[in-house]
């Protein structure tokens, strides 16, 4: 059945559009990065775990062979993987400009596989209890209203540069307690970090990125320097005084917190700002949603599940990488010991037999929640319980101060980021009224 068939005969659905030639083109080109999803049609279809000659990859569209994935970490390294995507072909001399100027080379602590992740997950668990986040609720709320109270009145701001950046930057440094950041340094320093598993750079620009890099290591290496000396109450000081039940290793080491504190400084900054853009995008572009949202915007219940789908039809992490460590079969391929894969977990929440009339933005979904916009299984998200309070909490309160929401710009100009790791907008002009 072709997607065209497929889209007559569920005629109320969006149309997903037309069939690619999986064997002309690639996961890298930009004009396919920005409007993937007949590419994931046609992969899921025809060639579920597809090589992709241009990026040297095995690509993994269906649903229920990324569960395949998630449920196997041993099999399916992620360590081995970003190891391979990391700074993916100069990662010799990216390693040196970090030893160099940036206070060392420190690899991923979480990216890595059981039992040494397990170890370093339970650390990190702790910080992001769902009742600890929680509790963060009032402060969100107030990062949200100080940021659409400054630009309420102008009836025009950039929903992702002007807001859903600051924000998210705002509520994880007040987290790891970093007083005295600066926003744009920090965004620059995100962007350099998820570059390095993008695959667009070219040598120069991983030069670029990874003297950001240094420059974002030098900061944090002080700062943890400091809560060595003098321990606060934040989630810094915890890193760095953790202790577990390892009789062998019962601290993190030095290069283990810095490694951490960079990740939770940088991997829920871009994914959560994005989740965010995309809830404004759809606000912008769908009236009737937003309607519906505005007349719903006090139940909790409604609020959670408008999240969820946004998360669904727009996922922020479009693909993370693995590695085989046997041959394996997956989705009828036969996929050698060492081969390179990416989770395509965008076109996971795209599969028509998991998620009915996929396209479709529908709250009454009876599975709205199977989604795998945060990964799953060892590895699934331990920011999520953020993540998603920070999302529902900065919807409610910019529609309750914000109203008659547009885009500013013509939907075809807007730019996503070059990355096959995201598909983050990089900017979202938008008109409005107070209200
Ligand atoms: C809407 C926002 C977010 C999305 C869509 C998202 C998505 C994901 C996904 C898909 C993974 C799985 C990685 C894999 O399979 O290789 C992941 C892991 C992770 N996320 Fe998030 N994330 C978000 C927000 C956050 C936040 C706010 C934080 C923390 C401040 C965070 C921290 C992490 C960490 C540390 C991991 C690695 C977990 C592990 O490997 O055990 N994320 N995220």
């Amino acid at each position: 059945m072709s997607a065209t068939e497929q889209t007559t005969r569920m005629d109320s659905c969006p149309v997903t559009g037309h069939e690619v030639d999986l064997s002309a083109t690639t996961l890298k080109d930009p004009t396919i990065l920005a409007r993937p999803n007949e590419f994931y049609w046609t992969m899921r279809h025809q060639d579920p775990v597809h090589y992709d000659a241009g990026l040297d990859m095995w690509l993994v569209s269906r649903y229920e062979d990324l569960q395949t994935v998630l449920a196997d970490p041993i099999t399916f390294s992620v360590e081995k993987g970003y190891a391979e995507q990391y700074a993916k072909g100069y990662i010799e001399e990216f390693k040196e400009i970090l030893e160099r100027d940036g206070g060392g080379f420190f690899p991923d602590a979480i990216m890595t596989d059981p039992p040494y992740h397990t170890r370093i997950r339970k650390l990190m668990e702790g910080a992001f209890t769902a009742h600890r986040v929680k509790q963060l609720e009032p402060e969100i709320a107030k990062v949200v209203a100080g940021l659409v109270d400054k630009f309420a009145d102008k009836g025009a701001a950039d929903g992702v540069q002007d807001f859903a950046v600051p924000m998210t930057i705002q509520i994880i440094c007040a987290q790891l307690g970093l007083d005295d950041y600066d926003a744009a340094s920090i965004q620059r320093w995100s962007l350099a970090v998820t570059a390095q598993i993008g695959r667009m750079q070219d040598r120069e620009q991983m030069r670029e990125n990874a003297r950001v890099i240094c420059e974002l290591q030098n900061y944090l290496i002080a700062q943890i320097r400091d809560r060595e000396a003098k321990p606060r109450d934040d989630m810094l000081s915890d890193l760095v005084h953790a202790r577990t039940t390892d009789e062998d290793n019962p601290t993190l080491t030095f290069k283990e917190v810095v490694s951490l504190a960079r990740a939770l400084l940088i991997a829920g900054n871009e994914t959560t700002a994005t989740a965010l853009g995309n809830l404004l995008y759809i606000l912008a572009t769908r009236p009737e949603l937003a309607r519906e949202l505005y007349d719903n915007v006090d139940d909790e219940r409604y609020v959670t599940r408008f999240v969820e789908e946004v998360l669904r039809l727009e996922p922020p992490v479009r693909g993370l990488s693995r590695m085989t460590t046997r041959e394996v079969e997956l989705g009828g391929a036969v996929l050698p010991k060492g081969a390179h894969m990416l989770n395509l977990y965008a076109s996971g929440n795209d599969d028509e037999t998991v998620f009915e009339c996929p396209r479709k933005f529908d709250l009454q979904r009876p599975n709205i929640g199977r989604h795998v916009a945060f990964g799953g299984g060892a590895h699934r998200c331990v920011g999520l319980a953020l993540a998603r309070m920070e999302v529902k909490v900065a919807a409610r309160e910019f529609v309750k101060r914000i109203k008659d929401i547009a885009l500013d710009i013509p939907v075809e100009e807007i730019r996503y980021l070059p990355t096959v790791a995201t598909r983050s907008i990089e900017r979202l002009p938008l008109t409005f009224a107070k209200r």
